[in-house]
């Protein structure tokens, strides 16, 4: 069977950066610990006046396209995914369509084109498709560009206001990959909640701290369902496990539920029990679910002090949150920087040929709410195009936002007409949002 995955990937982040325990922590009267140390976040990225989710997303594409070589007549299918759609009918990948379009000779007419929505997990599922399009032998020769776009906006005074950030994740989906191939086993832990929604709204509802157990609930519920298809999954199976990261804090804790599951019955197991002296608790030595429940909450406390635990968080999560940290959760994009993040850990060490083959656990989360876990396979082109992208320039070069200057910005993305604000930064050959009716032109 002919390898299916991602070939190429391009990031472009939102131009502003807000420090968080500089300016944003004294403004909210907060200890900046909370944030750096709590949350795991250091600053978030903001859209400039001139940019939003188009923008962002055909920035991206572009880039990918122009490293790649590819013209619109190689592209058979655009799928967008995003939570900050302002179109209720006209998908995004239309307008980011008509953006490239400006660009290259050729155009995208015989392109299927899409949005698709679930909370955050809409980045992956638009992968997914494409890969059961070209699974399914109707892709006549051509990829799939998946684009993840979001501005992850809250109310000011939310608790999420910590966590915003904005950017997109272009992907290029294809056969015979350069950076990963998917593996066609997938688990799934899927029910209806209201824990995260924008029933015709801008910002979110959020009932934050029930988000973080519907979290771990549905993660736990597709590693399980996972399992059941692709086998029980080892600790030396896996070399990094990219998480959704709507802020670092919950991926440590989605860490430690995915190791205590892993190494359940497993001869890690046992080193852990001689290290903290116990046992995981299994369900039927307890009188009822609530001490049960009691009881693995008490090994996860432990848990977390063991050495085992340390060195695999160390080597398999925490590389997985460097992007992340510096730019704060862009929704449907974050996962996909998570597992950019741990590819670029890689490089950095000077894995090259010995890192391919090696396995990526890749667990996604939308809230609403649906969690997926699916494989990876490291493939030989990653390195040449993990070291192709340019995000610590972008990082780099980022406007360092005035708290005063942050709210101006922030109401401008709330569609409020009446907020004028001059742009920060100039615009340099790219897409930029003009205002509406004349839309994204490029500069
Ligand atoms: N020093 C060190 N740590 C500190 C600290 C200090 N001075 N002050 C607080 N902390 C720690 C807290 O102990 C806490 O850590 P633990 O959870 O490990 O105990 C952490 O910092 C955060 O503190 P609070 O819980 O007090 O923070 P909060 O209540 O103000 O906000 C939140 C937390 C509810 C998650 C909020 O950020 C939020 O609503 N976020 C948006 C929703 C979200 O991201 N949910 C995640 C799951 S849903 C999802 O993933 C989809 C998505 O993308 C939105």
């Amino acid at each position: 069977m002919t390898a299916v995955g991602i070939d190429a990937i391009e990031i472009r982040t939102g131009k502003l950066r807000l420090d968080l325990p500089n300016t944003f922590a004294p403004k909210k009267g907060e200890d900046p610990e909370k944030y750096t140390k709590g949350l795991g976040l250091e600053a978030s990225s903001f859209p400039d006046v001139y940019e939003d989710i188009v923008t962002m997303g055909a920035n991206a594409a572009k880039r990918l396209m122009d490293r790649k070589g590819i013209a619109p007549e190689d592209v058979g299918r655009i799928d967008v995914a995003t939570e900050s759609a302002f179109d209720h009918a006209k998908p995004v990948s239309t307008y980011i369509a008509g953006c490239l379009e400006q660009v290259y000779d050729g155009d995208f007419r015989h392109a299927n084109k899409g949005e698709r929505k679930f909370a955050c997990v809409a980045g992956t599922q638009a992968i997914d498709d494409a890969y059961n399009w070209i699974r399914a032998g109707r892709n006549r020769g051509r990829s799939a560009l998946v684009i993840a776009t979001d501005t992850a906006l809250y109310e000011r005074g939310d608790p999420g206001e910590a966590t915003q950030g904005a950017g997109a994740v272009a992907m290029l989906v294809d056969e015979d990959p350069s950076i990963v191939e998917l593996s066609t086993d997938q688990g799934y832990g899927s029910m209806d909640e209201t824990d995260f929604l924008k029933p015709n709204q801008q910002f979110p509802s959020v009932d934050g701290k029930r988000s973080v157990q519907v979290y771990l609930s549905r993660m736990r519920e597709a590693l399980e369902d996972y399992e059941a298809v692709a086998g029980p999954v080892g600790v030396e199976d896996v070399s990094y496990a990219p998480f959704h990261t709507p802020f670092p804090g919950m991926v440590r804790k989605a860490g430690l539920f995915a190791y205590r599951h892993i190494t359940r019955d497993s001869p890690v197991e046992d080193e852990i029990a001689a290290a903290i002296g116990r046992r995981q608790p299994r369900e039927d030595e307890y009188d009822s679910r609530e001490a049960y429940e009691e009881a693995i909450r008490e090994y996860m406390d432990e848990l977390k002090g063991a050495e085992q635990y340390r060195e695999w968080y160390a080597e398999t999560i925490e590389p997985t949150l460097e992007l992340s940290r510096v730019v704060g959760n862009w929704y449907t994009g974050s996962v996909h920087l998570a597992r950019a993040s741990a590819l670029r850990h890689a490089a950095a060490r000077g894995l090259d040929s010995e890192f391919v083959g090696r396995r990526l656990l890749v667990g996604s989360y939308g809230s609403g709410a649906q969690a997926e876990i699916h494989a990876e396979t490291v493939r030989d082109g990653w390195r040449e195009e993990i070291e192709a992208l340019d995000i610590d320039d972008q990082l780099e070069s980022r406007y360092d936002l005035a708290f005063e200057e942050y709210e101006q910005v922030h109401d401008v993305h709330d569609f409020d007409k009446s907020v004028e604000v001059e742009e920060l930064t100039a615009p340099e050959a790219e897409f930029v949002f003009t205002g509406w009716g004349r839309m994204n032109e490029r500069t």
